[in-house]
Parts: C-alpha cells; structure tokens; sequence
C-alpha cells in the first residue's frame, strides 16, 4: 500500500519549502507540492496522514551509541531493545552503535559478539563501527574485512591506559590501513597518560567527589590530544573524525586544520551544549549523573560549541549515549570518582534539544536537519539511503510538530535508566510520528513499532565528498 505525507513543510539540509511524500515499498517514491498526489491516491488505496501545521524531516541518524557496553564492572543500562526504543521515540531512525575488540580477541569475534546482541532487538535500522583496543599485523590485515562487511569506521582511544588506550604509533599504523582500504578513524582525543597523574594526584589528596573527574581531565588535554591525532593523520594522509568534541581549544585546532584543507571532521553531543562543569558540584553524589569524558566543560563554552555548528567547523551532533543507572552503577564511584562509569544518557532528546537551538536563532531549520541526519549519513556511509528525503531513499521520516511542548523527566523518557541529566527542562516542539522504512513505529507520541523492525545496515566505504 502506498502511504502519502501530507500538508507539511519539508525540511531538509539544502532548506525548507511546503511539500508532499509519497512512500512505496518502504521507500521514498515522489516528492511533490501540496496536492501534487491527490489524484493517484484517490484511485488506488492510500494511507494518508496529515502532517500540516508540522516539519516533515529524514529520519535522525545518531552514529555514536553504546547499547550494553562493558566500562569497568558495569555494563551501561539501556540494551539495544530498550535504547532503539528510545530512539525512536525522539526521532531517530538509524543508530551507528560502537562494537568492541577486545584484548587479545579478532576483530571479527567483537563484531560477532555485538551483532548477536542487536540482531532481532532493535526498533530502528542499526549499524556498528568497531573499537580496536589491540593492534597488531593480524588485526591491521584484518581491518579490511570488517570494511567489506560493512563496518567501515574504527574508534581509536587515546584515553583510558589499561582499557582501551593505544599509543601514537599504534594508531599511526591504523590510520595508515584506513586510508588504503577507505575506512574512516574516530578518535577519542584526551591525553590519557597525563589524565591518570592528576587523577591520582587528586585521589592522594582526598579529592575523591565527581567534580575531580573534571578538573583532572582539563580541556588543554583534549586540545593537545586534538592537535596530535590531526598530525599524525595529516602524515598517514588519512581522513580523522573526532567523537564527543568538547571544548573550544579543541575546535581551534579542528577549525585550523580545516582551514589548511585536511580531511578532518568533528562532532559534538547535546550535553556539551546545554550542560557545564557547574552540573558536576551539585550536592552529595548527585554529580555523578553528569560525569562523561571529555567532562563537561566550563559555563561559556558551549557558545563556542554552537557557534562551531553553525559555521560548520563541527558537522554532526550524536549523543554518545552511554547510560549508567545512579543505583548500582554510578554509585561504584562513591568513594573514588575513577571508578564512576562514564557516559551520559541522551538518545532520546537529540532532536528536541537541537530544536531548542533553531528556537534560539543559533541554528536554521536545515542545518538542524543537516547536523541531525544528512551529514553523518553521508560521512558514515549511509546516505542517500538515510538522511535524505530524495526519491529512491528509504522512507525513515520524522513528522515533527514545533507547537507541542513537554518536559524532559525519568519519570517520563523512555531509556533504561534511572535519572535524567535534563530533569525539568522545558522543550518547545515535539516528535509526533515517527516512521522507519514505511513502516509508522511512533504514532502521535505512541510506540507503535516492534523488536526487529530495525535492520543492521552494511555501510559504505569513506568518500573524499563525505
Ligand atoms: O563518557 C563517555 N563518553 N563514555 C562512553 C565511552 C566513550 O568514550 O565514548
Ligand atoms: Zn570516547
Ligand atoms: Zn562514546
């Protein structure tokens, strides 16, 4: 059955103009103005629902999750059924999650591993990029086909010692395989060496609340790190996308190698942009809920931030969405804040929250649609399939209505997890329906989709015209 999208104003990267959907076989088959399709769909039998007063939108495309990730003795809270669910419910079609080799494992045993996990589970269309935590020669030949599989993105940590830390010439020698076999390397850019003096620095002097979790990870490590991994790219003649971009040090150097014309990408997450450092100081062990790495950030630095993204410096907003449970999770922490497991929840809000920023006059409808959906489709190798609302693209579609407003809660969001870093926070606008491959999975604010809905995605290899 044919379905038809119509009376709303599509919003899409290149701008926004008053149009109508049609959908076939799970896809996008026409776009036309208003009324363009009445006559077809009078003749055969259509299913029409009336987006007018509401922006029609390419589904939202989150590439930087972790459903069920092992960090230290936990695993975090939201499983890809619970998480896609979520997702879903906040506009986004398509997560790109972050599988994991471990020590001493293939690569192909941890994509394995998390493919088993989602498979069958997820309500939205999935993909992987995969951690390589050991290098070796057998996991750099190897590398290749995991990229035939679709798996075309490797994170690289520059953080964590004893984890999942490599060394400069560790991941000079990845990025050297990257560039051959056209796979693109994320980096988690903080000096980790020197984080884990000065955390053990302050644990000796009895700093032992969340807020130390910040002040010994300084945003002069992200920038030095940031600095560094741009070098060692520049000299692998690799393309460099660094995750979970923080402060304003950082964006300097990306701005700078942007400016010199190097392949070298960017994204940030709401929570550097609607929260700051001052979140960590709350009362008790209440701080813990916002503890992340990077760490948020000083008030003031998110102008930077936004500003980033409207001059297109940082091209992407994912969540890093990596939700722990206060109790029995956050709380591993309470005597150490080395031992809080990091990462924030989030996948539910990005498209509300990124709204907030059109309302404000820091984003244009299109570069929200561009930030949220088409840019990380296109450098992840997902589009025109996702992110886009062409002909021919599948038929993921966010019916978004700026009226409606809610407040962000626990009591009422949708992750599996037991706090919310944007308790009470007001939002103007709202996700109303939600539809992945034809199929309408949110309904007027209802989840209507299933466990398995969602398809794992083999992605594309990286393009210089990402
Ligand atoms: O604190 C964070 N970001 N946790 C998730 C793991 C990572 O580094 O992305
Ligand atoms: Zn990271
Ligand atoms: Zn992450």
């Amino acid at each position: 059955m044919k379905m038809l999208i119509e009376k709303g104003t599509l919003v899409t990267a290149e701008g926004t103009r008053p149009g109508d959907l049609l959908i076939e076989a799970g896809r996008i088959a026409a776009v036309g103005t208003h009324g363009a399709f009445e006559d077809l769909c009078r003749e055969t039998d259509c299913e029409r629902i009336d987006a007018g007063g509401c922006y029609v939108m390419a589904g939202g495309v989150d590439v930087h999750t972790h459903m069920e990730m092992p960090f230290g003795a936990t695993n975090s809270s939201d499983t890809f059924e619970t998480g896609t669910r979520a997702a879903a419910y906040g506009g986004t079609t398509t997560i790109v999650d972050f599988a994991m080799q471990r020590r001493g494992q293939t690569l192909q045993e941890g994509f394995d591993a998390w493919r088993a996990r989602a498979e069958g589970h997820c309500s939205v269309d999935y993909g992987f990029h995969l951690i390589i935590s050991e290098v070796t020669d057998g996991v750099l030949k190897e590398m290749e086909s995991l990229v035939a599989q679709g798996v075309t993105s490797f994170k690289l940590f520059m953080a964590y010692p004893g984890m999942f830390y490599l060394n400069d010439g560790e991941i000079f020698s990845v990025m050297q395989r990257a560039a051959e076999i056209g796979a693109l390397v994320m980096l988690h850019a903080e000096n980790g060496l020197v984080i884990d003096v000065l955390a053990a620095q302050a644990m000796a002097g009895g700093n032992t609340a969340p807020r130390f979790h910040g002040t010994t990870r300084p945003p002069e490590l992200e920038a030095e790190a940031t600095h560094r991994g741009i070098a060692l790219a520049a000299l692998a003649q690799s393309p460099l996308y660094f995750v979970h971009l923080s402060a304003a040090g950082a964006l300097q150097e990306v701005t700078a190698a942007k400016d010199r014309g190097a392949q070298v990408f960017a994204e940030t997450c709401p929570h550097y942009l609607f929260l700051d450092a001052t979140d960590m100081d709350r009362e008790g062990f209440e701080g813990a809920k916002f503890v992340c790495s990077p760490p948020l950030r000083e008030p003031g630095n998110e102008e930077d931030l936004w500003e980033g993204l409207a001059r297109g410096d940082l091209s992407v907003v994912a969540t890093d969405h990596c939700p722990f449970c206060m109790a029995g999770q956050k709380e591993l922490g309470s005597d150490d804040f080395r031992a809080i497991p990091n990462g924030v929840p989030g996948i539910e809000h990005r498209m509300d929250l990124l709204y907030q920023g059109v309302r404000a006059g820091r984003l244009s409808l299109a570069r929200w649609s561009e930030i949220a959906s088409t840019a990380p489709a296109k450098l992840f190798g997902l589009y025109p399939e996702k992110g886009s609302l062409s002909p021919g693209s599948d038929a993921d579609i966010v019916i978004y209505d700026p009226a409606e407003r809610h407040v962000l809660s626990a009591a009422s969001h949708h992750m599996a997890v037991d706090y919310s870093i944007y308790e009470g926070s007001e939002i103007v606008g709202a996700v109303r329906d939600v539809i992945l491959g034809g199929k309408v999975i949110v309904y007027r604010g209802d989840y209507k989709g299933a466990p398995g809905d969602g398809r794992f995605k083999a992605r594309a290899r990286w393009q210089a015209d990402s």
